[in-house]
């Protein structure tokens, strides 16, 4: 109430502990009535730092608290700026026009031997009155003394004027840093001749007081109340504490450095002794408790990112550009449209009355449809985006770098006009993982989209699979990924764009124009390439796991290219080895790993011989259409070169095409590629060098006298040959069982 007086302009912004954050040591009262009481501050003996100890005076009468520091009541305590808010009390002085007595009374700040300095910054000297000289005699904590005064004169009553403090009623002084005892007097002798004031009876008062609290009210001077009023007005008062004398320097190689939180900071005391701590930037709490610091979920303010995505982060948060938008709104670049399409102002002329009128309603009403329309899309978008892992995504592929031809997020609405809406003609294939269609982007760039056509959370990991392993990946015989959309229910993958259809099709499609040998043999080197890139060349050794011809690409000139990483593994390059479920198709896969699901390198190299059998021999691994009894492809082919007749089951084009010995190598190579053991097959690099010496001996059929390695080939190749036909035929024979049993599986 008494307040009031001098507070008519005051807003306290009252410090709120965060929530559910502990404010104090554990079973301390943190509460004295509404006024929090963090620790190093406490009230019960035990619960406070030295120096840092209230009452709490609680009045039965009224239910009212009162919360001391002495006999100076705490208003405030706030623990990020090391500040308190007290209650102090004013000097008075009251003149009486009768009697021409004047009648006074005077107090003190005294904050000696505390850990409290009057903050210099938020607090000033103030004095009000007419004919009014008023002392502030001070003392800071090195216990130097200060003395001003204030002078404020009134020549009438009328002169005074509202909210100025000029010297005119009112005067204000600053005061100088680190005070913690400052006493306020009148001189009662003071007279400054102008004899109109002394024609009403009037009070002076001077007070050391926040600043932001104070407006000057002329009543202040013209109306006097009794004087016992005065002896309990308050006055609000900020005053800065640190918690020990020491510097932060030395207090951090001391054993009671008091900022024990972690994520916590040490400030020093600029205007006195010591220091505070303070919890570090993006984090909340009491920094002189452990784990008092806690992190800032800044997202919970839904208005920090306006309009884009926000991710909280230890310490601070990220604003992200939504899904087919550009920006960096973290650095306040706000989010665009990738596709920023022109408003068409839409200017009607209105030439007839009625007519127009009825256009407008109909377009009006139209554009409101459109519009909640686009809101429900945009929210399944939002959806589809946060269930595919867009945020994730976001992060791995940043959105602002395509310039750059990294990979980038498209929005589904640019997939949709380069697919025609996924029209049944753009359909270019149907594959295990999904079904692709041929789309043209907006730059005119031709691209194939994959979309999944089952939704499975296990197919989304697929395709996500895919997304981070193509993204790591840069090789001329791989297919390249631009980017994906995960606007979608399932997300879609834009690849680059093969014309020229997949090697299964070049070999197995009747009436199609054969591939010529030396066309093959390239194709069977480059894919090597790509195999062996990924196996050692790439950050991580990658496993494709699902390499069969359907998923080797030509394009125009017979370039071969790798694609479908659907089912692909990555592994750090020092672990050889993961047990995981068998994936792959029929045919192609490795029996071993079939059978123990085991997976390595050697998988792709077993899948790979496979591919090669393919292309000499020109005939699908195991189909029911398989003219050639009992079996497949991979157990007539090595039953055709154990007993020597391998000539027999090669295609016959090849077999006038190519070289003979050339046409032999490959087929050693590939029954070493095929050994029913993954130790015994070669390495992939191993193979590419291979393929790399086999085709470089087109021109010449002679050998050239080549690298050592060469040569212990060819010894390798001889001893093969000449190896007991009782390994090849078990090797056969188990081949055959593995085979047959996983015909009985499916
Ligand atoms: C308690 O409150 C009542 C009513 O406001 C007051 O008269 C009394 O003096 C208070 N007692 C103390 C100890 O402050
Ligand atoms: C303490 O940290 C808060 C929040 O980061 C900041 O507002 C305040 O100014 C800091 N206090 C000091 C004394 O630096
Ligand atoms: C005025 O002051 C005189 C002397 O200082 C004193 O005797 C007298 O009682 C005072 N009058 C009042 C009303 O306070
Ligand atoms: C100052 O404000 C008070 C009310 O707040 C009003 O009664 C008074 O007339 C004002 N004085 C001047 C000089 O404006
Ligand atoms: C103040 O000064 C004026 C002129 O200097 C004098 O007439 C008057 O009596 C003085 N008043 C007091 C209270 O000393
Ligand atoms: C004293 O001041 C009051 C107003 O404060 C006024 O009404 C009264 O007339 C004054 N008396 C004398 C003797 O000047
Ligand atoms: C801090 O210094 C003041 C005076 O310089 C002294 O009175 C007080 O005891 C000291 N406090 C501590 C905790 O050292």
């Amino acid at each position: 109430m008494f307040w009031l007086m001098f507070l008519l302009h005051v807003v306290l912004v009252r410090y709120t502990a965060p929530e559910g954050l502990a404010m104090g040591k554990p079973g301390c009262r943190t509460k004295c009535g509404t006024v929090d009481v963090p620790f190093p501050f406490g009230i019960e003996p035990g619960c406070f730092q030295e120096g840092f100890d209230l009452t709490c005076q609680h009045n039965a009468t009224d239910g009212t608290y009162k919360l001391l520091s002495g006999n100076v009541e705490v208003r405030e305590i706030l623990l990020p700026t090391s500040q308190v808010r007290m209650d102090t009390g004013i000097s008075w002085q009251c003149y009486d026009n009768i009697t021409r007595n004047i009648t006074y009374s005077s107090t003190e700040l005294n904050f000696k031997s505390t850990r409290f300095t009057i903050s210099h910054i938020y607090n000033k000297f103030v004095s009000i009155g007419c004919d009014t000289l008023t002392y502030n005699t001070m003392m800071d904590y090195n216990n130097y003394k200060y003395r001003t005064g204030c002078v404020s004169v009134c020549y009438s009553r009328e002169s005074l004027q509202n909210g100025t403090c000029s010297g005119i009623g009112c005067c204000v002084t600053p005061i100088p840093p680190g005070l913690n005892f400052c006493s306020f007097s009148f001189d009662t002798n003071f007279n400054s001749s102008t004899l109109s004031v002394r024609d009403f009876k009037r009070c002076s008062f001077a007070a050391l007081m926040e600043e932001d609290s104070f407006f000057f009210k002329t009543y202040y001077v013209t109306k006097v109340y009794d004087y016992s009023y005065y002896s309990n007005v308050r006055v609000p008062t900020l005053l800065d504490w640190s918690i020990s004398n020491e510097t932060c320097e030395v207090a951090q190689r001391m054993e009671n450095y008091e900022c024990v939180s972690s994520n916590s900071v040490c400030i020093d005391q600029t205007t006195g002794l010591g220091y505070s701590c303070n919890c570090s930037k993006g984090y909340h709490g009491n920094p002189y408790l452990e784990d008092g610091c806690q992190d800032i979920n800044e997202c919970a303010d839904s208005s920090i990112c306006s309009g884009s995505i926000c991710l909280n982060e230890p310490g601070g948060y990220q604003c992200l550009c939504p899904p087919g938008t550009l920006g960096d709104p973290s650095h306040g670049v706000a989010c665009y449209p990738r596709d920023h399409k022109m408003h068409i102002g839409i200017t009607i002329a209105i030439g007839g009355g009625a007519g127009a009128a009825l256009l407008i309603l109909v377009l009006a009403t139209w554009f409101l449809i459109r519009r909640l329309k686009l809101r429900r899309n945009k929210k399944l978008k939002q959806k589809f985006f946060k269930q595919n892992h867009g945020l994730l995504m976001q992060r791995l592929i940043s959105p602002t770098e395509d310039a750059s031809g990294r990979m980038k997020i498209y929005g589904l609405e640019e997939l949709e006009k380069a697919t025609n809406k996924f029209d049944q003609t753009r359909i270019l294939g149907c594959g295990g993982h999904g079904t692709v269609y041929k789309g043209i982007l907006s730059d005119l760039r031709v691209v194939a989209i994959k979309k999944s056509k089952i939704i499975k959370q296990s197919e989304i990991n697929q395709y996500m699979n895919e997304v981070v392993i193509l993204s790591q990946i840069n090789h001329r015989n791989v297919v390249k990924l631009f980017g994906c959309c995960l606007e979608a229910e399932v997300p879609l993958l834009v690849n680059e764009f093969i014309s020229n259809g997949t090697l299964s099709d070049h070999l197995h499609v009747q009436g199609r124009r054969s591939l010529q040998w030396k066309d093959r043999l390239r194709i069977a080197l480059e894919t090597a390439r790509a195999i062996s890139y990924l196996h050692s060349a790439a950050s991580m050794s990658i496993f494709h796991r699902d390499i069969k011809c359907s998923n080797i690409l030509l394009d125009d000139c017979l370039t071969a290219k790798l694609s479908d990483f659907g089912a692909s593994k990555s592994i750090e390059i020092d672990q050889t080895v993961i047990i995981t479920a068998v994936q792959g198709t029929y045919g192609y896969f490795d029996p071993e790993y079939y059978h123990t699901g085991r997976l390595t390198e050697k998988s792709d190299v077993y899948s790979f011989g496979v591919i090669l059998a393919e292309l000499l021999t020109r005939k699908k691994p195991y189909s029911i259409c398989t003219s050639l009894e009992g079996g497949g492809l991979i157990a007539h082919f090595i039953t055709a070169m154990r007993e020597n007749h391998l000539f027999d089951i090669l295609d016959s084009q090849i077999v006038e095409e190519g070289p003979r010995e050339q046409l032999e190598e490959v087929a050693v190579l590939t029954e070493k590629c095929l050994r029913l053991r993954g130790v015994e097959r070669p390495g992939m690099k191993e193979v590419e060098v291979r393929l790399e010496v086999i085709s470089g001996s087109t021109k010449g059929l002679e050998h050239p006298t080549q690298s050592g390695s060469q040569s212990s080939w060819d010894h390798t190749r001889v001893a093969n040959n000449r190896k007991s036909k009782g390994e090849i035929s078990r090797q056969y024979s188990l081949e055959e069982e593995i085979l047959l049993s996983a015909e009985f599986a499916r």
